[in-house]
């Protein structure tokens, strides 16, 4: 997921881009490639005009140069002293260039334009807010930029990394540094990109809910037969199989855990009635039985479950970087010292979860 915010052009009329006619909106709208990056590679020159001038304090002629030097059969159309442009050979006066087709595996191109300065200012705010929780800063603010990308590497609380010594509790943390932290979130994402990690904090709430209800409601204890995945036809009552009905949902889990694959599972008296499906089988589309029982331990879905931690340099022009991770989530930005963004693991992800058609299903 690019971690971009798009920048709208906004319409203007002037003298032709870098002042010469030949930097045609066709040009400037071309994909350049950097295969060295950092970040995705892919921007229009326009975009890396734009982002040379405002990031390395460049005028425009001296922006138009370098974007053009740099990616010249791209560019090198829009270079303001060099005339005929490489890349047009013809001496013609050309027909306006076809569009050029977006490469297929990057329809709208990311446009790196962050804000890096407000976003160290967020990171300022956040770990300052954390001044009066020194146990919880400890844990979240790391000097040391270098040590972001190892870090990540220990773990990450989707494989169960549930209370890390490298990052801090959202929980523990007062709200005004909850805020800076969802500000720098929002700063660095483009906001497609903000409103999908939204929308997996929204259902991971929702889900938490969900499962807290699954188990502590007054209810039965079935098995569920999912050898062939058919989960609402599989369900047998254990007394007629001839076990002593359990108690609770925790006998009733233990039954399941010591016989698999005949699943037990909790179904509450009242409604909603819930039925975890998780472990989908990619290859048949079947859903296998997740173990709800275990799920708030191990999956658990509230802010106590996320964390963030932060590095490197807040008050300079060193490297820094950010990360915020949780039920599903795993949201990690480096900035390096020389302006360009470190492309880090981004994870944001969802365990397949179905609502059955009739509810209940049995
Ligand atoms: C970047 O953020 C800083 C601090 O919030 C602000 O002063 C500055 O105008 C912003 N720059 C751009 C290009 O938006
Ligand atoms: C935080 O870390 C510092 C430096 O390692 C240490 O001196 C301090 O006691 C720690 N504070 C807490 C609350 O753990
Ligand atoms: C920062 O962390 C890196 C990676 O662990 C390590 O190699 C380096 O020595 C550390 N730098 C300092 C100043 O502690
Ligand atoms: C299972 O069957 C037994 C015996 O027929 C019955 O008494 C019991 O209520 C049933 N349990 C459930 C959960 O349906
Ligand atoms: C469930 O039942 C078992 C055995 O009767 C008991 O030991 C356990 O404390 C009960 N657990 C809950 C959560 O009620
Ligand atoms: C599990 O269910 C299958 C039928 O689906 C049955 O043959 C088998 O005996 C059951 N295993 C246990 C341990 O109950």
């Amino acid at each position: 997921m690019a971690s971009v915010v798009l920048l709208v052009s906004l319409p203007y009329v002037l003298a032709a881009r870098c002042g010469v006619d030949s930097c045609t909106d066709a040009v400037l709208e071309t994909l350049a490639r950097d295969l060295t990056a950092n970040y995705k590679g892919f921007s229009s020159c326009e975009s890396r005009m734009n982002w040379v001038k405002s990031n390395t304090g460049r005028t425009e002629v001296e922006a138009c140069e370098k974007v053009a030097e740099e990616f010249p059969e791209e560019c090198g159309a829009c270079h303001p002293f060099q005339s005929p442009p490489p890349p047009q050979t013809s001496p013609l006066p050309s027909p306006p260039p076809p569009p050029s087709p977006p490469p297929p595996d990057c329809p709208s191109p990311p446009t790196p334009e962050l804000n890096k300065t407000a976003i160290r200012g967020a990171l300022r705010t956040f770990t300052k807010e954390l001044a009066n929780v020194p146990d919880v800063l400890n844990k979240t603010y790391f000097a040391n930029a270098s040590l972001q990308l190892p870090q990540w590497h220990i773990c990450t609380i989707v494989q169960q990394c549930l209370d890390p010594p490298i990052m801090g509790r959202i929980g523990d943390m007062p709200p005004k540094a909850v805020r800076a932290l969802h500000t720098a979130l929002h700063l660095a994402m483009s906001d497609d990109a903000h409103n999908l990690l939204l929308k997996q904090m929204h259902s991971n709430l929702l889900l938490g809910e969900l499962q807290d209800w699954a188990n502590s409601c007054p209810g039965d204890c079935y098995e569920l037969r999912d050898a062939s995945g058919q989960l609402e036809r599989g369900l047998v009552n254990l007394t007629d199989r001839g076990y002593k009905i359990p108690a609770n949902r925790t006998e009733c889990g233990d039954l399941r855990a010591a016989e698999p694959p005949n699943y037990t599972f909790w179904r509450c008296y009242e409604k909603p009635r819930l039925l975890h499906k998780a472990n989908i089988d990619t290859e048949t589309g079947r859903y296998g039985l997740g173990n709800i029982f275990k799920e708030p331990h191990i999956h658990a879905r509230n802010n106590f479950f996320d964390f963030a931690s932060v590095y490197g340099d807040l008050v300079g022009e060193g490297p820094f970087g950010f990360r915020f991770s949780g039920h599903h989530l795993d949201i990690n930005y480096g900035f390096k010292a020389d302006g360009s963004v470190d492309d880090l693991p981004v994870f944001l992800g969802h365990n397949p979860l179905v609502v059955p058609g009739t509810t209940p299903p049995v």
